[in-house]
């Protein structure tokens, strides 16, 4: 029975281990609850049906086709209808859970479901791993692991519970310990995203997120180093410094490597760059205040980048991967810049600034062009809480991709849907590109015109700076934070974007020819 150890972080509450088991039945010692599927009944009229495992819990004298009659739309998938078991030695209840239409989507939002009414337990068996199939388990421990999360630093505790410690997955054999062991590394890579974002902007100054990334890449076997202000100053990190110098907490870039065992430098390697600005207060161009409030947020993409590196040997990805975080605090100190700056990026290209709350494309120009010129990648994907444009665009449950390379986005919205963060492409509108003209500079980084696409303008500036590489940029400024829970993502912090790379690293998608 392999069994998973949560990580321990400061504020975090740990996830659930999640056990397979390969006998059918349920072994229910030490269960205070114990999970069963609801299938939708046919057409022909035939009402929902209990599945594996009913027998044996039937057989306590409990009535749960009463209930299942009883209840509302019980075989929805993420429905959980919950029956008292007959005082005894076994356990006190049985959650019985929808399963739908059994698409992976399904499994995920009943994982996710169970794992909500799960918290405050200590153990739980199911036989919701039988009848799914490796990618319909994957997102079943997905949305188990990942529904629960909570974090949360203080004397009184998470008001909803914490997470189940353990859950038995009755019938999954050695052949199912893989399909679990990559679910559970997904959840896990979610866990840390989201712990990294919540986290307050106190605390994780970018010398903090960089302390944190050395650990993370120790424990997992990385390769890491950390530039700091005196490194950005002497390598020519233009936006990196121009945007950290109004805070007294100066900029980082992490650089984590991720090689697979045995492959040489022959593997194809991926750059993936985030967004670290720690905390965005716009600058000098000061946000005003409501809009100022959730911007601890704005280091998503940085969080994302983190998360799936500490997760690529857990999922013996196959290519070489390099992660680039691109760290600083945006305060309108005494020494910020300002409107009318002209700064220097990494490759050289002037930029006039005419409004410091655009940030988020200063810093990543100087990683993107670093990324060109030093890593030479196959593939360079950013991620970036970039614009407010994207969120109005599509809102809070989908990113923005852009890409001007047709296979990679079909490859990357593949990925996205499988893993449950939808991505829609937006076009980089060549049009648009005059827009970002500058009288004084080589570019302006915000649109001078009224072009009304702030998502494309802020994704045609970062193009300049991609150098023909095969690129992807992913606007996650929508999803980045949910207002309520909704299946496996939790209100707060969502770290939008860990699951769909680390699908698309999976997928294999760039071995040749595809
Ligand atoms: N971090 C923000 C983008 C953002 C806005 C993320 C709302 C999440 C929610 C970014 O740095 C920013 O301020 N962008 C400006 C750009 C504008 C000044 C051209 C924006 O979108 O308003
Ligand atoms: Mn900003
Ligand atoms: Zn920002």
């Amino acid at each position: 029975m392999p069994s998973t150890p949560g990580p321990d972080v400061d504020g975090a509450v740990a996830p659930s281990r999640v056990v397979t088991d390969p006998a059918p039945l349920l072994d229910v010692d030490g269960c205070s609850s114990v999970v069963l599927p609801v299938w939708p009944g046919s057409d022909d009229g035939a009402g929902p049906w209990l599945g594996e495992g009913a027998d044996g819990v039937q057989a306590t004298g409990a009535d749960l086709l009463d209930a299942l009659e009883r209840a509302r739309r019980p075989a929805a998938a993420g429905t959980v209808t919950p029956v008292a078991l007959p005082h005894g030695a076994g356990p006190r209840r049985a959650l019985l859970v929808g399963l739908g239409d059994g698409t992976s989507d399904d499994y995920r939002r009943a994982g996710a479901a169970v794992g909500r009414a799960l918290r405050g337990e200590v153990r739980a068996a199911t036989t919701l791993a039988e009848t799914a199939d490796d990618a319909a388990l994957r997102a079943l421990v997905e949305g188990l692991v990942l529904a629960p999360f909570a974090w949360r630093r203080g004397i009184t505790p998470v008001p909803a519970g914490t997470p189940v410690e353990e859950v038995v997955l009755a019938g999954t054999g050695a052949e199912r310990v893989g399909a679990v062991g990559r679910g559970l590394a997904v959840a896990r890579a979610g866990w840390l995203a989201r712990e990294l974002v919540v986290t307050p902007s106190d605390t994780k100054d970018p010398a903090w997120v960089a302390a944190r990334a050395e650990s993370v890449a120790a424990g997992v076997g990385l390769g890491v180093t950390v530039l700091d202000e005196t490194a950005l100053a002497e390598a020519g990190f233009g936006g990196l410094l121009a945007v950290g110098a109004g805070s007294v907490r100066p900029p980082r870039l992490v650089e984590l490597t991720y090689a697979p065992a045995g492959a040489g430098e022959s593997a194809p390697h991926v750059v993936l760059v985030g967004k670290g600005i720690t905390f965005d207060t716009g600058g000098l161009s000061l946000k005003p205040r409501d809009a100022m409030v959730p911007m601890k947020t704005d280091m998503t993409g940085a969080a994302v980048v983190l998360a799936v590196l500490s997760a690529l040997h857990d999922l013996g990805v196959g290519v070489r991967v390099t992660g680039l975080l691109a760290l600083a605090e945006n305060m309108p100190g005494g020494s910020a810049q300002r409107p009318g700056d002209v700064l220097s990026q990494y490759d050289g290209t002037t930029v006039e600034v005419v409004d410091t709350d655009a940030e988020g494309r200063l810093v990543l120009a100087d990683a993107l062009a670093y990324a060109v010129e030093r890593l030479r990648p196959d593939a360079l994907v950013d991620v970036a809480t970039l614009t407010g444009a994207a969120t109005m665009g599509v809102g809070r449950r989908h990113a923005v991709l852009f890409t001007a390379d047709d296979t990679l986005a079909e490859a990357l919205s593949a990925a996205g849907a499988a893993a449950g963060e939808r991505l829609w492409r937006l076009p980089l509108v060549e049009d648009y590109r005059d827009a970002l003209r500058s009288e004084v500079a080589d570019l302006c980084h915000v649109a001078t015109e009224k072009v009304s696409a702030g998502a494309i303008t802020a994704a045609l500036f970062l193009e300049h700076f991609t150098g023909g590489c095969r690129w992807a940029h992913l606007d996650v400024a929508g999803p980045r934070r949910a207002d309520a829970d909704q299946h496996e993502v939790t209100k707060g912090g969502t770290g939008f974007g860990a699951r769909a790379l680390l699908y698309w690293l999976t997928a294999d998608a760039l071995r040749p020819g595809s």
